[in-house]
């Protein structure tokens, strides 16, 4: 089997993936027409050319402004159905997705609405192709931490639908420290905690993430090559760090694929796995960030292969699962 094919066959896991990222711009112009909703773009067409982004910030932007097309428990039912199908596609069995209630619930969505919509889909997937799932809230790091206690006060009412919480939105001048207080209560109630840090940011905010919000995982975590005692401490601690190579050049962190530093990283024998952030705005889901970095990078079949298992073992997943997944790769 050559290693596209291998790519495309193996069973796989994704551990880095927005929910409100999915939405496809064909499907943001039905929901916007269905809740008779105004949305700045004539077609999906102006759409797609508006997603030319300089950095983090200016995606945020469109980002946020293509979530208001998202009201009722349908339209995220539908938006994540949608996404589950992706994982069929790609065959990725387990997914574990990021969602942003203060997106919604600032514009007068309930926090129910939200969640029912999106663990009601995952369900049914689960029922219907055995696709296995876990949620993670994160809180918008732009806003304050009190928004973020009452999220997680809203959250405590659905504690059997969300196993963690993350912190995610517009990174500098916002680190992780900002959250620690907040991210000591969630794990009091027992939510998992991961972080993005080290997408634009410094090293110094995966130190934070790590040591203040004692997180599992850091989400992206690319900026840590530039920290030698920082590499050293992941590599010992074998942290995961959820890389998003796709994201990564659309928002030019890195100028192109082939100067991504994610075979740097494998070199450092980081945890290192490919994830897709928001496939709808990035230009693709897991395979093709998987298949484009392959060919960019020349990445061997022995480095697919750690890459895909690395994702298993880094996930939320019991270990008997894990060990039953990484078995068939
Ligand atoms: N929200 C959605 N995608 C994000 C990203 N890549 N970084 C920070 N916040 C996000
Ligand atoms: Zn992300």
């Amino acid at each position: 089997m050559n290693i596209i094919e291998f790519i495309k066959k193996t069973p796989k896991s994704e551990l880095h993936l927005h929910i409100e990222g999915t939405l496809e711009p064909d499907h943001m112009f039905a929901l916007a027409k269905r809740n008779n909703i105004q949305i700045p773009f004539a077609n999906v067409d102006e759409v797609k050319s508006a997603y030319n982004f300089s950095n983090l910030e200016s995606f945020l932007k469109i980002f946020y402004q293509g979530s208001i097309v998202l009201v009722k428990e349908q339209d995220f039912f539908d938006l994540t159905s949608a996404y589950a199908l992706k994982c069929k596609e790609n065959n990725v069995v387990h997914t574990e997705i990021f969602f942003d209630p203060q997106t919604h619930v600032n514009r007068g969505i309930s926090f129910d609405t939200v969640i029912n919509g999106i663990y009601k889909a995952l369900q049914k997937a689960n029922k219907e192709f055995g696709l296995t799932f876990k949620i993670i809230m994160c809180f918008l790091r732009h806003l304050d931490e009190e928004s973020g206690f009452a999220m997680l006060d809203q959250a405590s009412a659905h504690k059997e639908k969300i196993v963690g919480v993350g912190l995610d939105s517009s990174e500098i001048g916002n680190p992780p420290s900002k959250f620690k207080k907040l991210f000591e209560k969630a794990i009091e109630k027992g939510f998992l905690t991961v972080a993005h840090a080290g997408e634009e940011g410094p090293p110094e905010y995966i130190w934070e993430a790590l040591d203040h919000l004692k997180v599992k995982r850091i989400d992206h975590g690319v900026q840590c090559l530039r920290d030698k005692r920082l590499i050293e401490k992941l590599r010992n601690s074998q942290t995961p760090l959820t890389v998003c190579p796709l994201s990564n050049i659309k928002l030019r962190v890195f100028k192109k694929l082939e100067e991504h530093n994610l075979k740097k990283m494998l070199d450092q024998k980081l945890m290192v796995m490919i994830n897709s952030d928001d496939p709808a705005y990035f230009g693709g889901y897991i395979n093709k960030n998987l298949i484009a970095c392959q060919a960019a990078l020349n990445l061997s079949m022995n480095e697919v292969k750690t890459l895909l298992i690395n994702s298993f073992k880094s996930s939320f997943l019991e270990e008997e699962k894990k060990r039953e997944w990484i078995s068939k790769i």
